[in-house]
């Protein structure tokens, strides 16, 4: 994509699987470093970590079991990567719990908001929302020390957000992209920019119910991409070539690589800001 993504240190929540994984393998292809995080799975982050090394070599990557929810676990993973690689130049909030949380056949039973336990409401909302402020707020004193930086933060397709059944993961996104406008803004002028990224449909993961090899599986919007959907316009936020951008949506399903990055970039963007005033 661009020489600039080589050497540059990004952390990626949720790195051990699903969008997280192919974003970190596809950074490794292309020479960055990363530090991948999960709250769970410690054995999904060293099988990713093991295929980083195999094509980034011995030290391309970090694994840290962290819970983005939990102020004291973001600011480790920030102390642990900067004593790993000397820089923090990027962070992807890509760790997100989905509906199967609330029903294991979401996409079917379209659950009802009063029957949703307060407490899965918010275990959710920590992790969708919370951890994104969290993480953030931890990274940006690394960012702004680098000059340049970025927060990538993973949403979803605006007919999920307002999907019937969808509470509470579709009010978690519109907040994210919320997140995204404000933080851009307050990050104006400093080198470090905010934007969303989204793969603009269903995608192959644990998120969605049913088997990950089950290819005829598809999500409520009759879509199922797979993960690496996502690499390209990760590649293209990492890189010099976004410099300045700022406050907007990728949407990945949208990213033609066929066309030069810019131009793709241009052609997957959207303004996460609404324009009129209420
Ligand atoms: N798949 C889709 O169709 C789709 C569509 C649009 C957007 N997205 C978004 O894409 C992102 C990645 O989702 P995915 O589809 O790849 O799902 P996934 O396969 O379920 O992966 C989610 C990852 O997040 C981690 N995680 C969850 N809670 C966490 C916490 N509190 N702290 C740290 N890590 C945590 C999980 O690890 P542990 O379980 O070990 O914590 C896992 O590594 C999410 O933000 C999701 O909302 C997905």
């Amino acid at each position: 994509m661009h020489p600039s993504i080589r050497d540059k240190v990004v952390i990626i929540t949720g790195g051990g699987r699903g969008l997280g994984r192919a974003m970190a393998l596809g950074l490794v292809k292309e020479g960055a470093k990363v530090a991948i995080t999960a709250s769970r799975e410690g054995a999904e982050l060293a099988q990713t970590a093991e295929d980083c090394r195999r094509i980034g070599g011995p030290d391309c990557v970090l694994t840290v079991q962290a819970d983005v929810g939990k102020d004291a676990d973001c600011e480790r993973v920030m102390t642990e990567t900067h004593r790993k690689f000397g820089h923090i130049h990027v962070l992807v909030n890509n760790a997100g719990r989905g509906m199967s949380y609330v029903h294991n056949d979401f996409t079917k039973a379209r659950p009802h908001f009063w029957d949703i336990p307060s407490d899965t409401w918010r275990m959710m909302m920590d992790t969708n929302i919370t951890g994104i402020f969290l993480m953030t707020k931890a990274a940006v004193p690394y960012l702004l020390k680098e000059g340049w930086g970025r927060v990538v933060n993973v949403s979803t397709s605006l007919i999920t957000m307002q999907r019937k059944g969808y509470l509470p993961y579709g009010a978690s996104k519109w907040a994210c992209e919320g997140q995204t406008v404000i933080m851009a803004q307050d990050l104006e002028g400093t080198g470090v920019t905010v934007n969303a990224l989204l793969p603009g449909g269903a995608t192959n993961t644990k998120m969605i119910p049913g088997d990950l090899n089950d290819k005829t599986r598809t999500g409520a919007d009759g879509n199922l991409f797979e993960p690496e959907i996502m690499v390209p316009p990760i590649q293209y936020l990492v890189s010099d070539l976004s410099n300045g951008k700022a406050g907007d949506r990728y949407v990945a399903k949208l990213w033609d690589s066929k066309l030069p990055p810019e131009e793709a970039a241009a052609k997957s963007r959207f303004p996460c800001k609404r324009s009129r005033t209420y």
